[in-house]
Parts: structure tokens; C-alpha cells; sequence
């Protein structure tokens, strides 16, 4: 079992040299997970005065389009990996949001004061948490009394083709680890309740988990490959430690 401290360090590594792939990939990216972030909006309940604090913030999202609809209120940005937070800041820049700030930390580790945001969102980071009932509970800690959290997390593989299928495709080539069930993985929090289950541990209250279906679209089945080796954690960690075991050199992190 890794201790905090290395799942972080590894965690960091990893999205760091995702950072550019992510960018590159930006705009197929944001249309797959585009209602994903409107169903996290519309829960949040949003005031446009609300002082929100967006985990995992990647390259922005949802925290960017939270900004725009509070333009009284602020967003902070937070993140691991400080090059996914410059391009969060320079999409900010380009879309002409200035009502953010962004802040390198690990989302079970917030420096920030009791009860300080209105509003907490995690679009698909809880996985990667050195400790998830430590970030749980640092999330209520950092909420206002009556302020609301909402996660997304990825559903079991078999329920997520666009991932599994490339992974399979690995699988075919060469020999792949099993997934540490309890250890950092798009996959980790895919049981119903899991997050819930959390949310309790946590004293928050009124919790409900629901299923939003996404679609992603790609020009070609050729692109479709090259997107997902590149940006997808998973596939690209088997892609890269496939290719250097059979020597060819050229891992795509
Ligand atoms: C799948 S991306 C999600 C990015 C963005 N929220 C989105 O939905 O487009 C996961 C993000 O989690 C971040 N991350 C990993 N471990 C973290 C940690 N311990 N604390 C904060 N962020 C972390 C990574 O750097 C990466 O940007």
C-alpha cells in the first residue's frame, strides 16, 4: 500500500504529463463531459453572488462555467498539477472570465478556512484522493452550513465502452496488470453508494446519486485511438508501460 505522500507524487507525475494531451484534446473533451458539468451546475443551485470552490480543476471545467453564471461571486480553482491550472487559467483568459483564482493543492489537503465557499464541485477527481474520507471531510469542513457539494465519478468499466475498449485492445498485445480495486483509478468510486456512502461519513446531508449518459464523439476510429492513448489516465499508463515492455521506445505520457 502507498503511503499519501507517493500516491500524490505519482498522481502528480501522471496528470502533469497528461497536461498537454488534455489541451490538445480540449474541445472533444469538454463536449464528452459537457453534461456532466450542466448536471453539476443545476444541482449546486447557484446564486451569482456564490463564492465556489471547484476540486480537481484540470483545464477548468466545470469551475470556468461556473464563473460565468456567478458574475458577482468568485470561483477558486484548485488542482494538483500546476500545468493543468495555467491552462485553466489561460482558457479563463481567453474566454474573458476574471472572476477566478487558482490554487496548487491536493483536494485532501485545502488551504482554506472553515466555512469559507457556498459551494463545492469535483468533476471526476475523487478517484485520484490519496485519502477519500480525508477530502470528503475537508470538503464539509470548507462549506458554508447549508452549502452544497456535488462529484461525478466514472461508473463500473463494463458501463463505459470508450475506455474499456481501448484497454482491451491493449490487453490483446501484451500482458496488463490487474487494477488495485482501493487504489487511485478512474474506476475506484464506480460502486452505487460509494460516494454517498462518503457524503455520510462526512455529517452532509440530503444525498442523492444519479446516472448522466455521455457520448463520445469522434472524426474517425482513428482519432478515436489516438485521443484516448493519449489522455485517458488509464489507457495511456497501459499504453506507455505496454510499449516500453516490448521495447519500442515511444510511450505516449
Ligand atoms: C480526470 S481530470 C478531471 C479534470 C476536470 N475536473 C474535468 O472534469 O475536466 C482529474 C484531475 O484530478 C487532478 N488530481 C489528481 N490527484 C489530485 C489530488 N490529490 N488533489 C487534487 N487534484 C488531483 C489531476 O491533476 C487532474 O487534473
Amino acid at each position: 500500500m502507498s503511503s499519501a505522500d507517493e500516491i500524490r507524487d505519482a498522481q502528480r507525475a501522471r496528470w502533469a504529463g497528461l497536461s498537454a494531451s488534455w489541451e490538445k484534446w480540449a474541445s472533444i473533451i469538454l463536449d464528452q463531459l459537457g453534461p456532466v458539468g450542466a448536471a453539476i451546475i443545476e444541482r449546486l443551485d447557484l446564486a451569482d453572488d456564490q463564492r465556489h470552490l471547484d476540486i480537481a480543476s484540470g483545464t477548468g471545467e466545470p469551475g470556468l462555467s461556473i464563473a460565468k453564471l456567478v458574475p458577482n461571486g468568485s470561483v477558486m480553482l484548485t488542482d494538483l498539477v500546476p500545468e493543468m491550472l495555467e491552462i485553466a487559467s489561460r482558457r479563463a483568459r481567453a474566454q474573458g472570465i476574471t472572476n477566478i483564482e487558482t490554487k496548487v493543492c491536493s483536494g485532501d489537503d485545502l488551504p482554506f478556512s472553515d466555512a469559507t465557499f457556498d459551494s463545492v464541485s469535483v468533476r471526476f477527481g475523487y478517484m485520484f484522493f490519496p485519502d477519500l474520507a480525508q477530502a470528503t471531510a475537508e470538503f464539509a469542513r470548507v462549506l458554508k452550513p447549508g452549502g452544497r457539494l456535488c462529484a461525478a465519478v466514472w461508473v463500473k468499466p463494463e458501463e463505459n465502452a470508450w475506455t474499456t475498449i481501448a484497454m482491451q485492445a491493449i490487453a490483446t498485445e501484451t500482458v496488463v496488470a490487474r487494477l488495485d480495486p482501493d487504489g487511485p483509478n478512474m474506476f475506484r468510486c464506480a460502486a452505487p453508494g460509494a460516494v454517498s456512502a462518503l457524503y455520510e461519513g462526512a455529517g452532509l446531508r440530503d444525498i442523492a446519486e444519479w446516472d448522466i449518459d455521455l457520448e463520445l464523439v469522434t472524426r474517425s476510429p482513428e482519432q478515436y485511438w489516438e485521443m484516448t492513448s493519449e489522455h485517458v489516465s488509464l489507457v495511456a499508463a497501459r499504453f506507455s508501460r505496454s510499449t516500453s515492455r516490448r521495447g519500442s521506445g515511444s510511450g505516449n505520457t
